[in-house]
Formats: structure tokens, sequence, C-alpha cells
């Protein structure tokens, strides 16, 4: 495939799943795997290869006719009959969703807001140079903890780091970043007022989605950044964060418009930046969602008295 075809490709199915559909192209999703798992095995060589964890485009299913069927060579030796016993016990864990609320208790004792800095700074430490997922392998560069008021009444939260996040070290700086800055600005207030994160802390090579395994294992440090801040509302940004942070899989339609909660705070869920990047036009109901924040929030756009 020339470059052009695959990044072209890479966009489609980034815009399928900013709209919430996932089970397309990728093994490793619970629904797609439980699927799968349903369907018979026939050979052993096949029950091998089926529970291999690799990522196939779909393969149309050859039409077989009498004349092709007469032709399909028989196996020379009986099939070994372990597999479909072997497999129960090999089969991968399926990754449960959490929801941030389920995860673990609220803290009983929360941080003064004069402390939050210095407990933000001590949960960066305790990062470290962090080895604790496949993502410190996968060309890293900085990780990127977040940025903004430690105060904030208002968090962003967004999937991973982009290339320009990865070299600078800081969310939300590249492209994304640029429309993010002018959402929150059209919301009446400054960059350094909000709080903004990710799911992930390092970059996913290529861009990619953040696997389960990435994001439960960053998820930790998440949930105690949110447990420091405290904010009042938190805006996901796209499906990955409403995923994680709501512990469940579902299209963006059905998340938008309504209050969820996650860690004592008022949850809302709008399209990602770089969804909206791709399709302007989502960005009238991208701009609904910032509305129904502000008025929680007792804010009124700039210029609208
Ligand atoms: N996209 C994200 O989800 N996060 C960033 O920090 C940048 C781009």
């Amino acid at each position: 495939m020339t470059g052009e075809a695959e990044q072209q490709l890479r966009a489609y199915v980034e815009y399928l799943r900013d709209l919430g559909v996932y089970n397309l192209y990728r093994r490793g999703d619970p629904v797609f795997e439980k699927a799968e798992q349903e369907q018979p095995v026939a050979t052993a060589s096949a029950a091998a290869h089926a529970s291999e964890q690799v990522t196939v485009a779909p393969v149309q299913a050859p039409v077989l006719t009498a004349s092709s069927m007469r032709t399909i060579p028989q196996p020379a030796q009986p099939t070994p009959a372990t597999p479909l016993t072997l497999r129960a016990s090999s089969e991968p864990e399926i990754p449960k969703l959490i929801s941030f609320n389920d995860l673990a208790p609220l803290p009983e004792v929360r941080h003064e807001p004069a402390a939050k800095s210095a407990a933000l700074e001590a949960i960066r430490e305790e990062i470290g140079d962090c080895t604790r997922c496949p993502l410190a392998y996968a060309g890293r560069h900085k990780i990127v903890f977040a940025d903004g008021d430690p105060n904030a009444r208002l968090m962003f939260v967004g999937e991973g780091p982009g290339a320009d996040e990865d070299a600078q070290g800081l969310p939300f700086v590249g492209k994304a970043g640029q429309l993010l800055n002018n959402m929150i600005t059209a919301m009446g207030l400054k960059r350094e007022q909000v709080y903004i994160a990710n799911i992930v802390k390092c970059r996913p090579p290529a861009n990619r989605v953040p696997e389960p395994v990435e994001a439960n294992t960053c998820s930790q440090f998440l949930l105690r950044q949110i447990d420091v801040v405290q904010p009042q509302i938190i805006v996901a940004l796209g499906s990955t964060a409403a995923t994680y942070l709501l512990g469940r899989k579902q299209s963006l339609a059905g998340l938008r418009g309504i209050w969820h909660s996650c860690r004592g705070a008022k949850l809302a869920v709008t399209y990602h930046p770089a969804f909206l990047l791709r399709d302007p036009r989502q960005k009238g109901e991208a701009w609904k969602d910032l509305q129904m924040v502000m008025k929680e929030m007792g804010l009124k756009a700039p210029g609208k008295g």
C-alpha cells in the first residue's frame, strides 16, 4: 500500500473510531474476541493461529464451487485432537473495563488548594522514568504528565500524546492542541485556568489507540491527579477518554449531551479536537457540549454580556 493510501485508510479508521466504531479491524477487543471464539475451529493449525494476537484485515471468504471443492487437498496426517481443549486454558485474559469511580474509593482526606501543586509533583516523581507498560519501549521521548492549574474547576482529558507532545513533554501542544486552546478561549477561559491530561502519558507509536494494558497501567496516575485537582467538571475528549473514564464502550452519540459522574466531578463527553480537525462540520455539535459545561460553571462566552 502506498504511503498516501495508508494515510487515508488510517484517517478513515480514526474517523470511525471517533464515532465509536471499534470492531472493524482489531483483535484484542473483548467483543471481537468473544464472537471469534464462538466460531468453530476446523484444524489444529487454524486453532493455533486463531489464538495468536495478530492484527489482520478482514479476509473475504473464498466462494466454493463444486469443482473447487473437489480440488481442496485433504490432510495427509490425522490432525492432533488437542487444540479445542487447550484453548480454554491458554485464552488471553479479556481486559475488563472498570470506571474510574469503581477503580478506587474516593480519598477521605482532600488536599488544601495550596498543597495541590506539591501533591501533583509527588505523583510525577513516583512515575519517574516509567517502564510499567510497553509504551516505554515504543519510541517515547518525554512522559507527558499534564498542564495547567492544580486548582482548576475544569479538567480536559484526551487520549494520549502525539508527536509534538512527545517532543515537548506537554499535552495538547500540536494542531489538536491549538484547536483545544480555541475551544477554551471560546468558553471565556484561559488555558492556564484549566487542567489538561491524557489517558496515557506516553505516545503510542504512529498515534495508534492505546492498548487496554497501556491505558489500565497508566490509569492509576490519572485517577490520583483527578483526586488531587478535584475539578468540578471533567470533559472527556473523544471516545478513548470516555471509554476509560466511564468504564464502558459506547458510541459518542450515546454519551454526549448528558452528565456522567467521575470521581466526584460531573463529566461531559465531546469530540476529540483531532476529530474536529478531520471533520469540521461537527464543531457546532462540540460547541453545544461546551455550552452545557459553561452553563453548569456559570460561564459566559466572551462578548456575550
Ligand atoms: N491528542 C491527545 O489525545 N492528547 C494530546 O495531548 C495531544 C493530542
